[in-house]
Parts: structure tokens; sequence; C-alpha cells
């Protein structure tokens, strides 16, 4: 049974896989091609954090490929009353044919997948955020038509898209070079992961030194969901993180800017870099939906015609 729990359990190939099979899709999308790749699936969409694009693309994509999609609270169901993550993952597996989970442990992603019989798809843990850097990587392939040989540079929070973006961009032959600030490191298993790609990755704390001619530029929020009441201190931490145009500069002339959403302006990045860089970042949030539609195709429906045709 294939899931996506995080992108270090995924091949280079399964990634560049997913890709190609995305890119079909936002074709066949937007020339009105309709295939229900997924008809008469469920798939079960479990939220323990807020959510717009995730929920969103999701439910959207399931409509599209032909399956239905349904949003189970945390709140709203006996998950959020504690009824142990074992049982859970055997009832739904008797209901769905997937599940999408958004929670806080990686641990309880990692379980549910042990437990049931279903693939499981990690919607964002605390560690990572890998449909999140599919769509990513997708949007940069759009962008320079190519991932192998290019600089990824993430400045900010060692958070779950750090993690996943070191990940992401070294399974696909690109380097990466990151700055944060002390304390705010990548998880320790990345790193271990990262240290077999040599100087392909290199983790600095000096935001102009890491941007250097660097093909794509990234940032996320300084406090991520759960972190709201650290928010002030983390801010302080990251003074001198921000993408502005000053750090842009040094980066390479033609590099794309990307930012998972939702922005905090004047804090981690400028309005005025966002907004010159507006349409890679809105490209990117669509790209979710074809990413998620990738993803979903990709581990529910394996005999499908475009999972073997690429
Ligand atoms: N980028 C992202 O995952 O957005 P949501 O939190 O709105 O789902
Ligand atoms: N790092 C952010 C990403 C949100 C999509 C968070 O976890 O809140």
């Amino acid at each position: 049974m294939k899931h996506l729990l995080k992108l270090l359990d995924w091949s280079g190939d399964d990634i560049i896989k997913v890709l190609n099979i995305a890119d079909q899709l936002k074709y066949e999308q937007r020339n009105g091609i309709s295939k229900k790749y997924l008809e008469g699936k469920s798939l079960g969409m479990i939220f323990e954090k807020a959510s717009t694009r995730t929920r969103v693309s999701f439910e959207v994509g399931m409509f599209q490929l032909g399956g239905t999609a349904l949003f189970l609270s945390s709140d709203k169901t006996q998950i959020g009353r504690g009824e142990p993550v074992q049982d859970t993952a055997r009832v739904l597996s008797r209901y769905l044919d997937g599940i999408m989970i958004r929670t806080f442990e990686q641990a309880e992603v990692e379980a549910l997948a042990e437990n049931g019989s279903i693939p499981i798809i990690n919607g964002l843990t605390d560690f990572c955020h890998p449909c999140q850097v599919l769509a990513d990587l997708m949007t940069i392939r759009e962008y320079k038509g190519k991932l192998n040989g290019l600089k990824m540079c993430f400045i900010g929070d060692g958070n779950n898209m750090m993690n996943s973006l070191i990940v992401g961009a070294l399974k696909t032959g690109m380097s990466i070079s990151v700055a944060c600030p002390e304390g705010y490191e990548p998880d320790d298993a990345v790193l271990d992961f990262a240290k077999g790609f040599g100087d392909k990755f290199e983790m600095l704390r000096n935001p102009a030194e890491a941007v250097k001619n660097a093909d794509v530029v990234i940032t996320d929020v300084w406090a991520s969901m759960g972190q709201e009441e650290e928010a002030k201190q983390r801010a302080a931490a990251f003074k001198g993180y921000q993408i502005n145009s000053d750090i842009m500069n040094l980066a390479a002339n033609d590099a794309i800017v990307l930012h998972c959403l939702p922005a905090h302006r004047e804090e981690e990045i400028t309005t005025e870099v966002f907004e010159a860089h507006a349409d890679e970042i809105f490209e990117e949030a669509e790209n979710r939906l074809h990413a998620q539609k990738a993803v979903m195709v990709y581990l529910m429906n394996s005999e499908s015609d475009i999972v073997r045709d690429h």
C-alpha cells in the first residue's frame, strides 16, 4: 500500500511521476477534458488545524475526478474526544478509499497508515507539508523548464515547509541553501538525509549569503499553526530574515519567489516583493489542485492509464 506520509519515503522517480501526472491533469482541466479517474471513490479529510487551500483543493479535486470528499473536523468527530487513531483508522478504512489528514504530530499520520488499509495523504503536520512541496516543484518546473541543477533558497523558520523543501529539492536534483536563526533549524532527520548530498545542501545563518544566485527564493510564516502564543518572541528571533528587495537583488536576475500562503506581509516578505512575484505565488496556489489530484490518482487508482503512461 503506497501512502504520502512524507517526501522522505518517496523516491525522486515517484515525485517526477506525480509531477508529470499533475502537468497532464492541469492540461486536461485547462482544455475542458474531464476524465473521471476516481469515479465512485471517497476521500475522508481529517482537519485538526485550519485550512483554506488544502481543504478546498482536495474537495474540488476529488469532485473533478468523479469522486467525493468528506470534511471531518476533529472537533465534530470522535477524534476530538480522544478516540484512538488505531480505531479511527480501522473504521474509516471500511468506508473510504483514502484519507487526507492535517494534524500536529507526524506520528499520528504514520499510525493511521499502520493501522488502516487505505492510502493516507499528509495534508500538513508540524514535521512536513509534502503536498505543498509537490505543488512548489510543479511550479518551479513550469517557470524554469527543469528542476535538475537549479538552486533553491529558503529563508526563515526550520519548519514543516523548510523540512519538505530540503527533501523535495535534493530528491529532484536541485541544490538548496537555507538561512535560519540559531535554534530554528530544520528537523534532525532532514539534516541527516541532506548529509548524503554533499555541497548540494548548505545551512547558513546569513540570508544574504544563502540567496546568492538562487533561481527560486522561498519563505514561510515565522509562527506556524500552534505557535501563535510565541509569535512575538519568534518575530524578534527572525528579524533580518525577511525577503525584501535587497535580498532579491542578490538572487539570480530571473529568480522566482514562492510562498505557500497565508503570507504575513512586511514580516517574512515585503509587500513589494510579494506583489512583484504574485503571478508565481498564485500559480503555486493553483497548482495545489493539480498536484493533489495527481497524488490521489497515483495512490488511489494506480491501474489507471494516466498513472501507467507516466
Ligand atoms: N498552504 C496551505 O497549506 O494553505 P492552507 O493552510 O490554507 O491549506
Ligand atoms: N508553516 C505553516 C504552513 C501553513 C500552510 C504552518 O504550519 O502553519
